[in-house]
């Protein structure tokens, strides 16, 4: 029965999966687009010691929001990918040693968790802020470490090639 069902639902599954990867993959481009925008005007705002307005926060606001939903895609494709089939039958020592499914399994996952977690941060951290040039500061330095962060590990020669 169970076999049945597989057969049966197995098709649809590899479409939702190709579908979620690709999804992941446009996605990836609105969030690198949004952060660098952040980045920017945060870089802006502090060096010509502008105020900080509704305009600022929506831009810091909108970066926070298309990484909290990359990390959701990320998570599903994650799950979902051939590389973690490839886990499950392999081993955990297989995928440390073989350096595409090293990439996609941990370095990508972890650096991008530790870029998101500190977009977070200096989101939250603004807020806080008192002063409109400490507001500004804080959302650069964050963002910035986590635009470096995920520059390098995202998948590049895969991303270009599909
Ligand atoms: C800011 C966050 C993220 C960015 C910018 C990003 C970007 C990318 C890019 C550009 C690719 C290559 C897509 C392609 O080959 O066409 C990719 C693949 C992948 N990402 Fe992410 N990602 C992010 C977060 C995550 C997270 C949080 C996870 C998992 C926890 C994740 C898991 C994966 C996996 C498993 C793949 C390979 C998918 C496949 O080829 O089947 N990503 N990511």
């Amino acid at each position: 029965m169970i076999t049945i069902f597989i057969l049966l639902f197995l098709p649809q599954l590899k479409k939702q999966t190709i579908m979620i990867k690709m999804v992941h993959s446009y996605w990836a481009y609105l969030v690198l687009i949004v952060l660098i925008a952040a980045v920017l005007n945060a870089l802006i705002g502090l060096l010509t010691k502008k105020d900080f307005k509704a305009k600022d926060l929506r831009i810091s606001l909108f970066a926070l929001i298309a990484a909290h939903i990359q990390l959701i895609l990320g998570i599903i494709a994650y799950f979902t990918s051939t590389y973690f089939q490839a886990m499950q039958s392999h081993g955990m020592g297989y995928v440390m040693k073989n350096s595409a499914l090293r990439k996609h399994l941990v370095e990508h996952p972890i650096g991008v968790l530790i870029a998101i977690a500190l977009i977070t941060i200096g989101f939250s951290k603004h807020k806080k802020k008192t002063t409109d040039n400490s507001k500004f500061k804080t959302i650069f330095i964050y963002y910035f470490i986590a635009l470096i962060l995920i520059l390098g590990v995202i998948p590049w020669h895969n991303w270009f090639s599909n």
